[in-house]
């Protein structure tokens, strides 16, 4: 069972969100034009019509970096009020410096302490946990939360299973120490984490790394791309995504009538859809966008809350429910009153 958190010494809130996405659109008919597929299919079977493509200068912390200004003009914070950076990514720029390293350089944060957490598209709710906990234990007070990918640089073009899903964009969120005894908007009530090893090989980037570097002989085969059991990951993500929303619910106190949005990881509209039904809300309270963007790993989520909330669909006070399911497996989920 995964271990939850709910003991706060000091509170920690969402206080500014901000998102960046590339200019460039790659629609199904285009993607028709490279691999055996059809609008038709991509959008009865994934709800995705379109995604975006960084350009071939912009690294996954060029991306990253403009969703943390973005973040920290909306929350009023200077790049020098940043204690701590974290970034979500399974596409860093490379494999050292972290990408956050690059953000602090990009953005002038030079007091923050930066680092990245991999745990694909779990990795934005696992970074937040991550940095609740530097400030629930009053390690930091103001950090940079961020989930930032370059998915197109990790897709085999040939394979028509896996090159329609996803695409490249990043989303950041400003959290900071608040007063226990106060209302503050935007606080995280619960987090809930949980991971499955045993299912690593379900949905992997095989080749690349250590396990298997590119090497003349296998570089055709392409290993450096996503591989993915598609139906396979279809139902464990279901499972747990219901699993952690329930749990994270119940260890702020709350019922689902209770929640005015939920914002799902955007994989897939059918996975969403079943998650939705299952805890017996209706489509106005679960958001999605992922007809846009596709599937951004990491990003999905801050993307979300932050056009969510540009889009005026967050009240304050309201109970808003955020759950992820990735590779790994890795699952997490979160409780925000906002
Ligand atoms: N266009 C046309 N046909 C296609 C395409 C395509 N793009 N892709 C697959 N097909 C074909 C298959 O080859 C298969 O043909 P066959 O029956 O002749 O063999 C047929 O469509 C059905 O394939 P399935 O894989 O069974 O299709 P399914 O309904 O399961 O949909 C999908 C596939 C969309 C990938 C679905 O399984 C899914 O969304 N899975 C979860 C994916 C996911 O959430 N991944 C991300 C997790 S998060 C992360 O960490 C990255």
């Amino acid at each position: 069972m995964p271990t939850p958190s709910s003991q706060p010494f000091c509170a920690s809130s969402i206080i500014g969100t901000g998102s960046y996405m590339p200019e460039k659109v790659l629609t199904n008919d285009d993607l028709s034009k490279i691999v055996d597929t059809s609008d038709e299919w991509i959008t009865t079977r994934t709800g995705i019509k379109e995604r975006r493509m960084a350009a071939a200068d912009q690294a996954t912390s060029d991306l990253a970096a403009e969703a943390a200004r973005r973040a920290m003009a909306a929350a009023g914070v200077s790049p020098e009020e940043i204690q701590l950076i974290i970034v979500a990514t399974v596409t860093p720029d490379m494999f050292f410096p972290s990408t956050a390293c690059f953000v602090q350089k990009k953005i002038g944060a030079n007091n923050a302490v930066c680092f990245d957490v991999a745990a694909a598209c779990s990795g934005f709710l696992y970074a937040l946990q991550v940095a609740r906990h530097f400030i629930n234990t009053g390690n930091r007070t103001t950090a940079l939360v961020i989930g930032a990918e370059k998915l197109t640089s990790l897709v085999n073009w040939k394979d028509r299973n896996t090159c329609v899903l996803f695409g490249d964009g990043a989303g950041a969120v400003v959290i900071r120490r608040a007063d226990e005894s106060t209302d503050a908007p935007g606080r995280v009530l619960s987090t809930v984490m949980g991971s499955d090893g045993n299912l690593a090989d379900l949905l992997k980037v095989p080749g690349g790394a250590s396990f298997c570097p590119i090497t003349p002989e296998n570089v055709e085969s392409r290993p450096n791309t996503i591989h993915m059991e598609g139906r396979e990951t279809f139902k464990h993500a279901v499972t747990r995504m219901l699993e952690a929303s329930q749990q994270a619910l119940e260890i702020a106190g709350l019922k689902t009538e209770d929640v005015a949005l939920v914002i799902p990881h955007q994989a897939n509209a059918r996975i969403i859809g079943a998650i939705a039904e299952r805890l017996g809300l209706p489509p106005e309270r679960v958001f999605m966008n992922l007809d846009k963007y596709g599937n951004t790993s990491a990003a999905t989520i801050p993307v979300a809350l932050d056009e969510a909330n540009k889009a005026g669909r967050l009240k304050k006070g309201d109970v808003i429910l955020l759950v992820a399911f990735g590779g790994g497996f890795t699952w997490a989920s979160s409780v925000v009153r906002w």
